[in-house]
């Protein structure tokens, strides 16, 4: 046992402090149940602190025709039908709930003059409901479970690296960590563990996730303790991620800007998406209108740092100062540009992990016993193209969800073995990379997958990129056997470093397979030697360590869904 290896115990433990586990947490919290939150970055700072535009719920305060249902068959439309139904009903009808429970919370929307939550169009969606405050929607929500979970006096640790789950024979007991900046190793037991620690959108070279967010930290410890991922191919590409400066390439500007009217034009000046989706223009499927960019960049249309002119320029100054200030500011800090005179240079970025851990729809309760996964870490509500705005709805109706059946799992235990080889092999695993001292570096290992996956699991990919990727990912994972690991004075990053670039290799592997058996064209994943959707292939695909990937039949929507429901094609779509 190392010297300093703090044990802690609880009822449940949540891996993540972004909006997904804070939720979850402060649902367990007021049941009175015990719950512990860790979490690998400041909790004012999680990713979910970066969402911007909105979050989805039919509270018909602009439309109101607008419902749940309506807001379930365009969700379901617009994954290609590769939603969970089950899923998307669950969080289509929980959503108002769950923007109820952030108003109990004391959460700040923008509202109408009278009093109405405001609602805006959002790409793709039939009705006005994406509710928003300003842009930093994400901020004010995270802000507001902070609040709460304080509150609720609920500890939160986050400076926290998980290593590992702790399982035996197939239920988790606790999981095995170390404090990011004096490198003291984190034992912790529990009940019940939810996974609530992002997706893998960090592993392409441009992406709206920062240096250690969304590393695929969630895919391997899930895989590592035999859970399973769903659909890991399909992964969002924003359409509007910044070009410069290189360190911040990828930084988002939020669709908010062409909800409110914002236009895409490329170096000729041509409002593109005209010849793309002319009835929907710039207000079309993400999937679409990144694959739009990406064609036009392609074939020559480009601007000078190879991307289009996303232009706000004409709207009032007063529009763009109160409901897009952070793209203002942005733009500001970043490159000194001034929003409402220039117009921004833009290019698809790695935005949002689609696919993820498999989880039940009622629960999401995963393979592995006591283990649930919510948020960006999990999978089922998007399918081939998620509608923006759905992923925040999502963590407050599952975080609630997962929270009690976390809570109902450890009440139902009459005892919980535990393993002390499975704690003596997450030592070693830290030990071992701690006295790594090999030539390779960590960092240009991670630099060396993100190439890889821009290069062969872009915006279009086919057979053979897809191979290469890899063929180059055996390379890779071949030099990580010598990596050397130097944690400083300044702290344990580059241990973490290290674990990231574990994630990273498990996640690029699971997406390249998985990319590579979808052999088709469905949403975001864009072949170009498969041009159509093949309906074979209106399946799930699921990977895991031990079985490769299988095929998983998805359920029929309900009849009044499918009835709202019109018909998912690719027309309109332009392949390079
Ligand atoms: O563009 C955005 O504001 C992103 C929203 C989302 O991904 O849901």
């Amino acid at each position: 046992m190392p010297i300093t290896e703090r044990r802690l115990s609880t009822t449940v433990l949540v891996i993540g402090t972004g909006g997904a586990g804070l939720r979850a947490a402060i649902e367990l919290a007021e049941a009175g149940v015990d719950v512990l939150a860790v979490g690998k970055r400041p909790k004012e700072d999680t990713h979910t602190s970066l969402a911007a535009g909105g979050i989805n719920a039919a509270l018909a305060t602009m439309d109101p025709e607008d419902s749940w249902q309506q807001h379930a068959a365009d969700t379901l439309k617009e994954s290609y039908l590769l939603a969970d139904p089950r899923t998307v009903e669950i969080v289509t009808q929980g959503a108002a709930r769950g923007i109820d429970d952030l108003e109990r919370y004391g959460m700040a929307f923008a509202r109408e003059e009278d009093g109405r939550i405001s609602q805006r169009f959002f790409g793709a969606h039939t009705f006005r409901r994406t509710a928003f405050a300003g842009d930093y929607t994400g901020l004010e929500i995270q802000r507001t479970l902070i609040r709460r979970a304080s509150q609720l006096r609920i500890p939160v640790l986050d400076s926290v690296y998980i290593t590992r789950l702790l399982v035996h024979d197939g239920a988790v007991f606790g999981a095995y960590g170390f404090d990011l900046t004096n490198g003291a190793r984190h034992l912790v037991h529990a009940d019940a563990v939810i996974l609530a620690a992002g997706g893998h959108t960090r592993i392409w070279r441009r992406t709206s996730s920062r240096r250690d967010e969304n590393t695929g930290d969630s895919f391997r410890l899930a895989a590592e303790a035999g859970a399973r991922l769903r659909d890991p191919e399909l992964v969002q590409f924003h359409p509007s991620g910044i070009l410069e400066p290189e360190n911040a390439a990828g930084t988002l500007v939020s669709e908010a800007a062409r909800g409110e009217g914002g236009v895409l034009r490329n170096i000729l000046g041509e409002r593109y998406m005209s010849r793309y989706d002319p009835q929907r223009m710039e207000l079309s499927t993400r999937d679409r209108v990144a694959l739009a960019s990406y064609t036009e960049i392609k074939e020559g249309r480009a601007t000078p740092n190879g991307g289009v002119w996303l232009d706000v320029s004409h709207l009032p100054r007063q529009t763009i100062m109160n409901r897009l200030p952070r793209v203002y500011q942005t733009l500001l800090d970043l490159q000194m540009l001034d929003i409402t005179r220039d117009p921004i240079e833009v290019a698809p970025t790695a935005h949002y992990s689609m696919g993820g851990v498999w989880v039940r729809p009622e629960d999401h309760s995963t393979d592995v016993h006591g283990l649930y996964a919510i948020g960006e870490a999990s999978s089922g509500l998007h399918g081939a193209n998620r509608l923006g705005g759905n992923s925040l709805i999502e963590l407050l109706v599952y975080g609630r969800i997962t929270g009690q059946a976390a809570a109902a799992y450890s009440e139902s235990l009459t005892a919980q073995p535990r393993s002390t080889a499975a704690v003596a092999q997450a030592r070693a695993e830290v030990d071992e990379l701690l006295s790594a001292d090999g030539p390779e570096n960590v960092r240009a290992l991670q630099r060396a997958i993100r190439n890889t996956m821009t290069e062969h699991a872009g915006v279009v990919r086919d057979e053979q990129g897809l191979r290469a990727g890899l063929t180059e990912l055996d390379t890779i994972e071949k030099r990580m056997e010598n990596v050397g690991v130097h944690p400083d004075i300044a702290g344990f990053q580059d241990l973490a470093h290290a674990f990231d670039l574990k994630s990273a290799a498990l996640a690029a592997r699971a997406t390249l397979e998985a990319a590579l058996e979808r052999r088709e064209t469905r949403g975001c994943h864009n072949r170009s030697d498969f041009p159509d959707m093949d309906p074979a292939l209106r399946v799930n695909l699921v990977w895991s360590l031990t079985t490769g990937i299988t095929r998983e039949t998805i359920p029929p929507a309900a009849g009044e869904i499918a009835s709202l429901m019109t018909d998912v094609t690719t027309e309109g779509k332009l392949m390079e």
